[in-house]
């Protein structure tokens, strides 16, 4: 299988309650590598160029204000597999509806505040890093 990087965000709910290791650490057992990494307080223009795609969507100003309320930890991910291999640890979006041992039923307060972010397909993971880090940023 083939070595992939994806982009990983550990949110401002979960950084607020001093979540980061505890979170890197569910991410490295599960076999991904953190190739980069930065603590950031993105401001409301980043947060909405960041999800841009969900602009048109009924929670995108919540969205904008829960990133912006607090440090968020940028990553890079690499691994086999890495994109669908983060999901899988991530569990899905919505708390209530995470499989056992995922990170978001561990730790997500709710849709809104669920600790984590990960691309979803190879093109977004390049453009999401990209978004946040330099080439040289990246060591593998
Ligand atoms: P994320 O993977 O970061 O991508 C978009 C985010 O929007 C999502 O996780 C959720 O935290 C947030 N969000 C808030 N409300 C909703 C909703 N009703 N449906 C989907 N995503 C939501």
């Amino acid at each position: 299988m083939a070595i992939e990087r994806t982009f990983s965000m550990i949110k401002p709910d979960a950084t607020k309650r001093n979540l980061t290791g505890a979170i890197t650490k569910m991410l490295e057992d599960a076999g991904l590598r953190v190739v980069a990494s930065k603590r950031v307080w993105m401001s409301r223009r980043e947060a909405e160029g960041f999800y841009a795609v969900h602009k048109e969507r009924p929670f995108f100003g919540e969205l904008v204000d829960t990133m912006t309320s607090g440090p968020t930890v940028v990553q890079v991910l690499e691994g086999e597999n890495a994109i669908a291999k983060n999901r899988e640890i991530m569990g899905a979006t919505n708390p209530a509806q995470a499989a056992e041992g995922t990170i978001r039923k561990t730790h997500a307060l709710s849709i809104g505040e669920n600790s984590v972010h990960g691309s979803d397909a190879p093109e977004t993971a390049k453009i999401e890093i990209a978004y946040w880090f330099a080439e040289t940023e990246i060591v593998g």
